[in-house]
């Protein structure tokens, strides 16, 4: 009896195959969610393309994904040596409206499916604690958060650490460097710091560290703080990487740095961008108390100097920070002794695609091949 139901059912499902196909077809095309997905323009998986910067020197060499000239970062041979930090990132979450999220965001990385703007966030901030804790594993991330914020970070080397604010989109910039002033003064306060005397860097979280920063705090032992610089007349200086030496005095004196830059950005540039106003802070200060360092920002070397007592050191960002370069132009490879690939906009989403094929291989530098392969490609994320 059952055998006699089930015989005809392949004929029937071949009959009806195209059948329902086409209505799929019609339902995607029908269904304007599904085709902003399907739309061709932007990828949504990993592109190869040629790797920039094959025989030149100092650049990352590679053949395919595979690295041929750079050797795998050391903190994993030595633990001993690794100069422990606490990163500092930070982060919040857009309560946006419902309706216009679903459906409409999702995108697929590998095996999954991120849903919305904010669970793309969240995995983007999952991904920066994973490269820290496989480049520096004695290091550990600290999010500063608003204090209402529901998002659960089940990690064992980062922790929420919420201190009341405005994290609108809009203030975004100005609550960040008010959220590091207050953490720093916390620190201060807090009695662990003797016994701590951790080194904290400041960072955006769309960043890989794939080599170990804290050598920063040895090769150059003599700053407060630190803040990296690039040859761009109008934005000079990075605000998304801050070096804080977690000494006493170095808190101290960089908190009261920050605070001056807090000043001036309050005081002069609320009006702009909401992306420049503390760069354009930053630059202010410097050029006020330190007019010499103007001329060096041009030049590869770091350089040291004074600002009202604090030890302010600049390091060329591009001898740590790379960044996948917007569209097709010149494009002079990845230095071999890069230590933080940087993913801005579009590139977010190579930063998780890069975390997978990390998982899959374990292989730091054949990952770095990966990105420099595909950092022309911009998707859709
Ligand atoms: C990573 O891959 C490169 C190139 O294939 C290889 O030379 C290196 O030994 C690998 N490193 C580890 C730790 O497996
Ligand atoms: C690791 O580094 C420490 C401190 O520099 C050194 O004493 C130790 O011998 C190193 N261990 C290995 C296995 O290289
Ligand atoms: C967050 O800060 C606000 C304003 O001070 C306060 O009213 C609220 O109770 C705080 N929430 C938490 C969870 O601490």
């Amino acid at each position: 009896m059952g055998v006699s139901i089930r015989r005809p059912l392949l004929p029937l499902l071949l009959f009806l195959f195209p059948l329902l196909y086409s209505v799929s077809v019609l339902h995607q095309r029908w269904n304007p969610e599904e085709t902003k997905r399907l739309s061709p323009k932007k990828p949504d998986q990993v592109i190869l393309g040629p790797a920039a910067g094959q025989g030149l020197p100092n650049r990352l060499q590679c053949q395919g994904t595979k690295a041929m000239n750079r050797i795998e970062p050391s903190p994993k041979n030595n633990h001993s040596e690794e100069e422990k930090v606490s990163f500092v990132t930070v982060f919040a979450i857009y309560k946006s409206d419902p309706m216009s999220e679903k459906m409409l965001d999702r995108v697929r990385v590998g095996d999954i499916l991120y849903n919305s703007k904010s669970e793309r966030s969240l995995a983007i901030l999952n991904a920066y604690i994973n490269f820290i804790q496989v480049s520096m594993p004695s290091s550990d991330v600290v999010v500063l958060t608003d204090n209402d914020s529901t998002f659960s970070l089940d990690r064992n080397n980062a922790i929420k650490f919420p201190i009341e604010g405005d994290y609108s989109r809009s203030n975004l910039m100005l609550q960040r460097i008010k959220s590091y002033i207050a953490y720093l003064k916390r620190i201060l306060e807090s009695s662990e710091l003797e016994k701590a005397n951790k080194n904290i860097i400041f960072s955006d979280s769309d960043i890989a560290v794939v080599d170990n920063l804290g050598d920063i705090f040895q090769k150059h032992p003599d700053f407060h703080i630190a803040l990296t610089f690039r040859n761009n007349k109008n934005q000079p200086l990075n605000s998304g990487f801050i070096a804080v030496r977690g000494t006493r005095d170095g808190i101290s004196k960089s908190k009261d740095f920050l605070e001056e830059v807090l000043d001036v950005y309050m005081s002069k540039y609320m009006g702009a961008s909401r992306m420049l106003g503390d760069q354009l802070a930053l630059y202010w200060v410097i050029k006020l108390h330190l007019p010499s360092a103007i001329q060096k920002f041009n030049r590869h070397e770091s350089f040291a100097g004074k600002v009202k007592g604090v030890s302010v050191l600049f390091l060329p960002c591009a001898i740590y920070n790379w960044t996948p370069p917007e569209g097709a132009g010149q494009f002079h490879g990845m230095p071999l002794d890069v230590k933080i690939v940087h993913f801005k906009g579009s590139r977010k989403r190579l930063m998780l695609e890069a975390w997978n094929f990390y998982k899959s291989t374990f292989n730091v530098s054949n990952m770095l091949c990966l990105i420099l392969c595909s950092g022309r490609t911009k998707y859709d994320f």
